[in-house]
Parts: structure tokens; C-alpha cells; sequence
């Protein structure tokens, strides 16, 4: 996809508002995750770990983690929330040498934007056999279909979609999601299993405008463009907002 690696690396721009507004990860989502892997995980490695939200949720669990991103910005905000024992490198998962094999190897919201030429062994070459993957996703959608339907309205002149589409083409309508079909298709993996957690957070409408300031589609407009589209958006919302998240973990043991 033309822009791509530009697109990816957009978060750092807004790295202390991403801390801010977007919302952190459930710990249940860590809990199916060790409940999958049956014995104790012992050290982890991170792909696209950000600022680190999901990285405190196993590192709070007493996991040895290695956090690592290709941005340098999302890693210095990283370090201000993650206990000090956490681990940093930077790089893209396309970067990563494999000297060493992790018991788990996971990432939240990040899996889309490394390269699918080489994804899965690379993947499975960080991690012990026997060892964990788990990759986490998932919608969010606006819980009030009248004020979901007013934002799609605001922001079509400015954005086709806010959303990632399935990077493999998987339907919605699909029952096993991506990365599980590709998990599956690689051979490289065992038992795929995909396990969603619903979370709801209500916001105030600000900020839901600082959470799409941290959103890459908005992210790739130009300044001005963007304000005029936050602006025409903030004029339909209500004074708070219900989000609702389908977390889907996608979970495979390495072969
Ligand atoms: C939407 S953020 C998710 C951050 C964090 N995991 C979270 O859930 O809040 C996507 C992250 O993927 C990182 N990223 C982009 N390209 C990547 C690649 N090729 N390999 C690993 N991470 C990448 C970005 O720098 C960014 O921090």
C-alpha cells in the first residue's frame, strides 16, 4: 500500500496525546492469555509496543518483557509508564534479530503494520517451541448508532474510513478474524484460537476528538484539514460518548 511505512511510523507526532486518550487494554485480555499458555511465561517480547499499554498489563503480571517499536518518540513515552525492569528496543519487527526465544511473543493493534512478506517466520523464529503468540485487534464502535451515523456523515468529506480493513480480506461476517486465518495458512502454528473481551468506556466529547487525533487516518491529513474535519465532527457529538470494544486476541502455540 503506497504511504504505508510513512503512515506507520505517524504515532510518535502524537505520542503523549495516544498515552492520553486512547483508552488501555482490559487485564482480562493478559488473563485468557496465560490461561491459554497453561504453565508460567517467564519473559516476552513486544512487536509495536507503542506506550507501552499493553506492555504494563504482562510486565504488572511479573513477565520479563521486551518492548519494542520502530518510533523512538512512542518509546520514550513507553519508559514513563512501564515498571523500570521492562526492556526497550527499537526496530520494526522486520528489524528484530532472532538471538534470542521468548515464551510469548505479542502485539496489541500493531500486527497490520508489519510486512506480510515474512511475517509468520519471522515471528515464530523469536519464539521457544511450544511458545505463545498472541496478537490483539478488534473494532470500536460508537455504542449509539444515531451519533455513529452523524460522525460517518462529518467525516466522509475528510475520510473514507477510520477503520483498518481486514489485511488478508477476510469478511466480517467470517467467523475466525485476521491474524487467525493467516496464522492458520502459515503452518507454523498450532491450535489458532480467537477469544473476544468486550469493554465499554464512555467519554467526554473532547476526548473522543483527542482519541481520533491519535488515529493514523486523521493523522495523514494535513494540519488544517484535519481541524476543519474535528471541528465539523465535534458539532454532532453529544456531550459524552459510549464506546464499544471487541478486543479479539488471536492465540496459536509455535509448532
Ligand atoms: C496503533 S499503535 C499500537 C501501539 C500499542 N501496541 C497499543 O496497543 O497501544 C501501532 C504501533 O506499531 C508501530 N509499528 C509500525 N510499524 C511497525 C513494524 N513494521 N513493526 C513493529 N511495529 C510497528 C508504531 O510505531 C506504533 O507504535
Amino acid at each position: 500500500m503506497p504511504g504505508m511505512t510513512e503512515r506507520a511510523l505517524i504515532f510518535g507526532s502524537v505520542a503523549q496525546a495516544y498515552e492520553r486518550f486512547r483508552p488501555g487494554y482490559p487485564a482480562e485480555l493478559a488473563e485468557k492469555v496465560l490461561d491459554y499458555a497453561g504453565a508460567p511465561v517467564a519473559d516476552a517480547l513486544e512487536i509495536g509496543a507503542g506506550t507501552g499499554k499493553m506492555t504494563r498489563l504482562f510486565a504488572g503480571r511479573g513477565i520479563a518483557v521486551t518492548a519494542t517499536d520502530p518510533d523512538p518518540a512512542m518509546l520514550a513515552e513507553l519508559r514513563e509508564h512501564v515498571p523500570a525492569e521492562v526492556v526497550t528496543r527499537q526496530g520494526a519487527l522486520e528489524d528484530l534479530r532472532p538471538d534470542r526465544q521468548y515464551g510469548l511473543v505479542y502485539s496489541a493493534s500493531a500486527l497490520h503494520w508489519t510486512d506480510p512478506a515474512g511475517r509468520w517466520p519471522r515471528i515464530a523464529a523469536l519464539l521457544a517451541p511450544g511458545g505463545v503468540f498472541a496478537s490483539f485487534g478488534g473494532p470500536v464502535r460508537l455504542a449509539d448508532p444515531v451519533v455513529r451515523k452523524a460522525i460517518d456523515e462529518a467525516r466522509a468529506e475528510f475520510v473514507e474510513s477510520a477503520g483498518v480493513p481486514s489485511p488478508d480480506g477476510t469478511p466480517p461476517e467470517n467467523e475466525l478474524q485476521w491474524p487467525g486465518t493467516e496464522l492458520e495458512r502459515s503452518g507454523l502454528f498450532a491450535d489458532v484460537r480467537q477469544v473476544v473481551v468486550q469493554q465499554r468506556v464512555t467519554l467526554s466529547a473532547d476526548d473522543l476528538i483527542g482519541l481520533f487525533s491519535t488515529v493514523s487516518a486523521y493523522l495523514m491529513l494535513p494540519i488544517s484539514v484535519r481541524e476543519q474535519a474535528f471541528q465539523r465532527i465535534r458539532k454532532v457529538l453529544p456531550d459524552t460518548v459510549e464506546l464499544v470494544s471487541d478486543h479479539t486476541a488471536h492465540l496459536a502455540r509455535r509448532r
